[in-house]
């Protein structure tokens, strides 16, 4: 059984993934912004929970997020692996300013606000630990169609990157996992847009917490999109910069 706390778990994959911890038994903490949506998952999951669940409204851009994370670390009793699923995104193809600004805040302010803070709770807590986050495939290339996501998520992959050679360089023993699915059928994609290939939460979870239990590093999901983000890797920035997606 380990201690978990979930950032980001009022829907979509942050949702279907605490759904899977509670159910293999993991202590398990869950935060996001919509309180009526933490309450109606530990309604639904109680029955399940080997062990109680806690949740702790939480905006990961607020000031207070880190006290706020701190006082969920302390509800469930420590913390062995802190997983960071919150993000905003979505095309934004009028480029509208405070949409582009919005999704800033959330996937770089937001993340850096939560992934620092848990990295210092483990560097002072026994000096080990996990930190897992969501990022996406979207950070491979810049995307016309949403210029703010596909560059926040590139930030995030660095981010993690940087800190496993930071943690490397201060002795901490901890394990960093990045988390890249593609498409997923939650709120996140536009809706009534057709999408070649779209993943299920489940799938995205399941492949995800296994991921996590391995140790992986980086975890790109599924075997599709990692056809797809080597052909993207290849092409050149000349070219890339003249392709059209769809809006
Ligand atoms: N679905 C996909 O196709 C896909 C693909 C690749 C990567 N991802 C990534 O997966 C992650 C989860 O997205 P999703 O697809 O599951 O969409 P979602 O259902 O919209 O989930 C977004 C989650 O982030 C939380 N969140 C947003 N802003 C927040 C804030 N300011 N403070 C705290 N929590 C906040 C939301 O909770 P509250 O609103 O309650 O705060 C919600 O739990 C994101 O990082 C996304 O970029 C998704």
């Amino acid at each position: 059984m380990k201690k978990i706390i979930v950032v980001g778990a009022t829907s979509g994959l942050g949702r279907e993934m605490a759904a899977q911890l509670v159910k293999a038994g993991h202590k398990v903490g869950i935060a996001g912004r919509r309180s009526e949506l933490l309450n109606s998952f530990i309604e639904e999951h109680k029955s399940i929970a080997t062990e109680p669940i806690e949740a702790q409204v939480l905006d990961v851009t607020a000031p207070d997020a880190t006290a706020a994370l701190d006082q969920l670390i302390e509800r469930i009793g420590g913390m062995d692996i802190l997983l960071h699923v919150a993000g905003a995104g979505f095309e934004n193809p009028a480029l509208d300013a405070a949409k582009e600004r919005h999704i800033t805040e959330v996937n770089t302010v937001g993340f850096v606000s939560i992934i620092d803070h848990a990295y210092h709770w483990f560097r002072t807590h026994g000096g080990k630990g996990h930190i897992a986050a969501v990022t996406s495939i979207s950070g491979i290339k810049g995307m016309g169609i949403a210029p703010a996501y596909s560059a926040t998520k590139r930030m995030q992959n660095n981010y993690l990157s940087a800190l496993a050679q930071h943690a490397r360089m201060d002795g901490v023993r901890l394990h960093i996992t990045d988390i890249r699915p593609g498409y997923a059928q939650t709120d996140i994609l536009t809706p009534d847009k057709k999408y070649p290939i779209v993943l299920s939460p489940e799938k995205v979870a399941r492949v995800a917490i296994r991921a996590i239990k391995r140790h992986r590093r980086i975890c790109t999901i599924d075997w599709r999109f990692k056809l797809v983000v080597a052909v993207w890797s290849l092409v050149p920035r000349p070219l890339w910069e003249r392709i059209t997606f769809v809006k």
